[in-house]
């Protein structure tokens, strides 16, 4: 005979999915449309410099009344070995994330997926002399954590950044980012004295008067660019590329490096340039 036990406990509930939350550590605000901000990072999250990662905030259901993570995808603009995590953001002011996003504060909670993915990591390109980075606007924010990043010094022997936006104030989070490297310890210490001699640094804007107007894009086309930077147009023997900006931009870039005769990699299979879009349009 077989014994039915009876009890009053009830099953477990099924568990509930917590957000992964980081805390907000400081924030800063580059012009009315830019700001950028650092969180803690989950210890157990490793990435590659130059990879995206999804964050957010909690938000309520309007039909559900339930809490809910709204994300996006944001570029981590802090170096793989950082003890925190830095990001650049756009503030869009109708934005479902960024309107809200902009108000964040020290100490509040941001959502992290903590599973970064992305193609512009030194690991997708082959190993070549020059490295170029292409950005527009936010498209700065993967060349951050990568200009950082020792391998990018131990690699290349020289590194080119192209910077476009409209505005001179668009230009400030990168500037002096590119200024401080100088003074970033670990780069001198683990890279040597003047390894920030490699970099040349080419800001340009579009829609406001600086040293620098035009397109990158116009400007390569012209020949100013290189002329201006002392260096040849890009060859797949020597140069290697990485590219984060609108779609346009994107596109314009690709099909004038297929020109030049240089193919486009991936984390399988690495070539001469990789390609990422700075937001959706
Ligand atoms: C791979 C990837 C990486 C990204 N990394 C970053 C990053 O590092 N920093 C960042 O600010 N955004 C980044 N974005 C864009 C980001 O995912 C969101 O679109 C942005 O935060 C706006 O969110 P939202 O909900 O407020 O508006 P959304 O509904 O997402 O966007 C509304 C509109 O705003 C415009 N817009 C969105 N993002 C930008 C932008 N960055 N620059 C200019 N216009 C924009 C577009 O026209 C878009 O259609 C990335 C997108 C992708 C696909
Ligand atoms: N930046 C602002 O002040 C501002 C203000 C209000 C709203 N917005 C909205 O925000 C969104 C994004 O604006 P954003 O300025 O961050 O990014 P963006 O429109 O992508 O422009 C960033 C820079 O990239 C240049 N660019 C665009 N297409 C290019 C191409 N095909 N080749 C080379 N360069 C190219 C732009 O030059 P051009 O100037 O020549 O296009 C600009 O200098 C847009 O939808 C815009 O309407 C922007």
């Amino acid at each position: 005979m077989t014994e039915t036990v009876v009890t009053d406990a009830k099953p477990a509930p099924a568990k509930k999915a917590v957000p992964d939350t980081q805390t907000v550590t400081a924030v800063k605000h580059w012009t009315d449309r830019l700001f950028s901000f650092r969180c803690t990072r989950p210890s157990s999250l490793r990435f590659r410099s130059g990879e995206f990662v999804m964050i957010g905030l909690m938000t309520t259901d309007e039909k559900t009344g339930r809490e809910k993570p709204l994300l996006r995808a944001y570029s981590i603009a802090s170096p793989s070995w950082d003890e925190e995590l830095e990001f650049y953001s756009i503030k869009v002011e109708d934005g479902p994330l960024t309107s809200r996003l902009q108000h964040i504060k020290v100490g509040d909670k941001i959502v992290l997926r903590p599973k970064p993915v992305g193609t512009l990591v030194h690991d997708a390109l082959l190993p070549g002399k020059r490295l170029w980075f292409f950005a527009t606007g936010t498209g700065f924010a993967p060349f951050a954590s990568l200009l950082r990043e020792p391998q990018t010094y131990e690699d290349y022997d020289e590194i080119v950044i192209t910077h476009t936006c409209r505005e001179v104030g668009e230009l400030t989070y990168g500037r002096e980012l590119i200024e401080g490297l100088k003074d970033d310890e670990l780069l001198n210490e683990v890279i040597g004295d003047g390894f920030w001699k490699k970099i040349k640094y080419y800001p340009t804007t579009t829609r406001e008067e600086s040293p620098k107007m035009g397109r990158i894009t116009d400007l390569m086309r012209s020949g100013e660019a290189f002329r201006d930077l002392d260096v040849a147009p890009l060859n797949p023997e020597s140069d290697r590329a990485m590219i984060c900006g609108n779609l346009a931009f994107n596109l314009e870039l690709k099909e004038m490096f297929e020109e030049y005769g240089l193919k486009e990699g991936a984390n399988s299979d690495p070539q001469h340039y990789v390609v990422e879009k700075a937001f959706l349009d």
